[in-house]
């Protein structure tokens, strides 16, 4: 299909899908109802006689008594995920009126790559974004071509929170919680009252589209106005009306998350058009998709006494000793042999599902004392140097380019991940800043960008401990260099439920701290390479003038030679002799080019 006829299909279906919401509208009364507040319990007589403080005295002089615990405890309530969040929505990245609209569009779009990558299915991403002028609301309009979802998942995908496909699978996704599609949900409803309405294709010739509200009180999905109708569509668009939020075109803000987004995934055409109507297309700058993730077991030395238990209480195995060796990556029967011996008194035959909190923290406790196997990198899956370069390429257009790709490594001891590291030099490169451009760092985990909290991020931490006097490159901040860290990984330690920063393991930090140094090292070179160019380009100039009077003077000192043809050899000499000369004379010989390398390595394993 070519562009122009997507694009006309999209904003069809977008006035399309706009009806049923409306529709919705009309017929349901906002949703949800606003939560009822718990009735006043009636007071019960204290059991105690006795005062167990000494009573505070009010202003008045009064006495004041203090609840006792049949008067605290009749105010215990159990409280849903769903109404956690709706408390805490800071930490689902709900802060802030841009921060709030580019969380909605992370979490819209991080799903249709997820999607799409599982499905093997190049993505083009549609997002709309319109300000609703009768009320301060913002319409977001996401539309992808991925799998869809199938008519019985549509609900709990989106109007549940902590469920999902991905978050009970070890393996690199950009989501893990199954709580943002939701989050988003619970977000549209709490700030306008509205559910968000979806449509929903699996390619079968069915489409489905409905309205889905979360129940905040019982976390359970509240789906209605469901029309199925026979069409081609494959994919999943959602439209929401949201408040609270901001378009505006900072560097916190939709736009520049997308941008960031294009640079980590090449493989994805995304089209955004604005409230002002326009269109900005990041292109497909690569047409191959990325392999799709596999799922891996986890490692014993990653795993806590907690995951041990969760794990086992779920297995459908007979016996420990086969949940052990079916469920973990590198357990070996005849390892099991060996945490038979470090734990005597556990019987390794029974059920899994009996296992015991202390029984699982001795056998936690044991896995740190046996000699295991690095945990395998196959699940990884990193962007790759090539594609990095065809991606800085294609977005910042920058005059150098250098990326740094290192081998995988493990953090706490059983988790395995990698970084990439580019650093792109000139073009768009850099970031504008009231004072002109400075360095951008652009940070990324399992190719989705981090845009907020850059503060406690691990990525950050490395950047601090770069000395950039060494590279020649102490002007960094003043620099047009966009640099480029993105963490790969099964597991990603976030810091907080937002996804906006990676926790500060000391092993992250090193990796993303040699890399760095790495692509430094190669736009030093490149930068010292440019200098010199124009250094033999200027003393070329410098000796050029003198050709004229040498070759005049030439044949009268030596009393042979006619000027012309001297001029003519001269112009020829510098012309082609002149650079060898120069790179003799100043490049460092390969035997001092070694040791300053091993000074510099020196330097940084220090
Ligand atoms: N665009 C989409 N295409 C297909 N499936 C989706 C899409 N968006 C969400 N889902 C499904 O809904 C689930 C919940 O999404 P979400 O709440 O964002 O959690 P997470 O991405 O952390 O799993 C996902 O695990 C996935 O199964
Ligand atoms: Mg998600």
């Amino acid at each position: 299909m070519d562009k122009i006829e997507a694009e006309t299909k999209i904003e069809l279906i977008s006035e399309k899908i706009s009806a049923p919401a409306e529709a919705a509208k009309a017929k349901t009364p906002a949703t949800p109802a606003p939560t009822p507040k718990p009735a006043v319990p009636a007071k019960t007589a204290p059991v105690a006689q006795t005062k167990p403080q000494p009573a505070a005295k009010s202003t008045a002089g009064v006495e004041e008594k203090g609840s006792d615990a049949q008067e605290i405890f009749s105010e215990f309530r159990e409280h849903s995920v769903a109404e956690f969040f709706k408390k805490n929505r800071q930490m689902l990245g709900f802060s802030g009126k841009v921060r709030s609209l580019t969380t909605l569009v992370h979490e819209y779009v991080t799903n249709n790559l997820d999607a799409c990558e599982e499905a093997k299915i190049l993505p083009n991403i549609y997002v709309k974004i319109d300000n609703v002028p009768e009320n301060d609301h913002v319409r977001l309009y996401v539309e992808d071509n991925g799998p869809g979802i199938p008519k019985p998942f549509i609900g709990k995908a989106v109007g549940q929170m902590l469920s999902g496909t991905k978050f009970h699978r070890f393996i690199q996704q950009r989501g893990q919680q199954g709580i943002g599609a939701s989050g988003c949900t619970m977000f549209a409803q709490i700030t306008t009252g509205k559910p968000v309405h979806i449509r929903s294709g699996t390619g079968d010739g069915q489409v489905y589209e409905c309205d889905v509200a979360v129940n905040l009180k019982s976390n359970m999905p509240a789906v209605s106005n469901m029309v199925e109708y026979p069409g081609k569509y494959r994919g999943v668009t959602i439209v929401g009306e949201f408040a609270e939020v901001k378009y505006d075109r900072s560097e916190y803000a939709p736009l520049e998350y997308l941008k960031a987004t294009a640079l980590a995934n090449p493989h994805a055409q995304i089209t955004v058009v604005d409230p002002t109507g326009e269109r900005i297309v990041f292109q497909r700058a690569h047409d191959e998709v990325p392999d799709r993730p596999v799922p891996a077991q986890p490692h014993p030395l990653g795993v806590t006494t907690d995951d041990l238990i969760n794990y086992s209480h779920h297995s459908k195995e007979r016996k420990l000793s086969s949940f052990l060796t079916s469920n973990f990556a590198r357990i070996s029967d005849a390892k099991v042999d060996e945490l038979k011996t470090l734990c005597p008194t556990i019987n390794f035959d029974k059920m899994p599902k009996e296992l015991k909190w202390e029984e699982a923290e001795a056998i936690v406790k044991a896995f740190k004392q046996v000699k295991w196997i690095a945990p395998s990198a196959d699940p990884l899956r990193p962007i790759g140097k090539a594609q990095i370069e065809k991606a800085l390429k294609n977005v910042l257009e920058p005059e150098f380019i250098a990326v740094s790709e290192r081998p995988p490594k493990v953090f706490r001891g059983g988790v395995p991940f990698m970084v990439e590291v580019g650093i792109a030099y000139k073009g768009k490169a850099g970031r504008q800043t009231k004072d002109g451009i400075g360095l951008d760092v652009k940070r990324f985990a399992n190719r989705a960008p981090l845009l907020f909290d850059a503060g406690g991020c691990a990525t950050t931490e490395s950047v601090k401990t770069i000395d950039w006097n060494r590279y020649g490159l102490k002007d960094i901040d003043n620099m047009a260099v966009t640099l480029y860290l993105n963490l790969v990984s099964v597991h990603v330690p976030y810091t907080s439920a937002g996804k906006q920063a990676i926790s500060t393991e000391e092993e992250i930090i090193e990796e993303f701290r040699y890399a760095i140094m790495e692509v430094a090292r190669d736009l030093d070179r490149y930068l010292s390479g440019k200098i010199r160019d124009e250094q033999r380009e200027a003393r070329k100039k410098a000796i050029t003038r003198y050709v004229k009077q040498l070759a005049a003077d030439l044949p009268y000192l030596a009393g042979r030679g006619i000027t012309a043809e001297i001029e003519k050899k001269l112009l020829y000499l510098i012309e082609h002799k002149y650079s060898k000369i120069f790179e003799k004379t100043t490049r460092l010989t390969a035997d001092e080019e070694k040791a300053a390398k091993k000074e510099r390595e020196e330097e940084a394993e220090e």
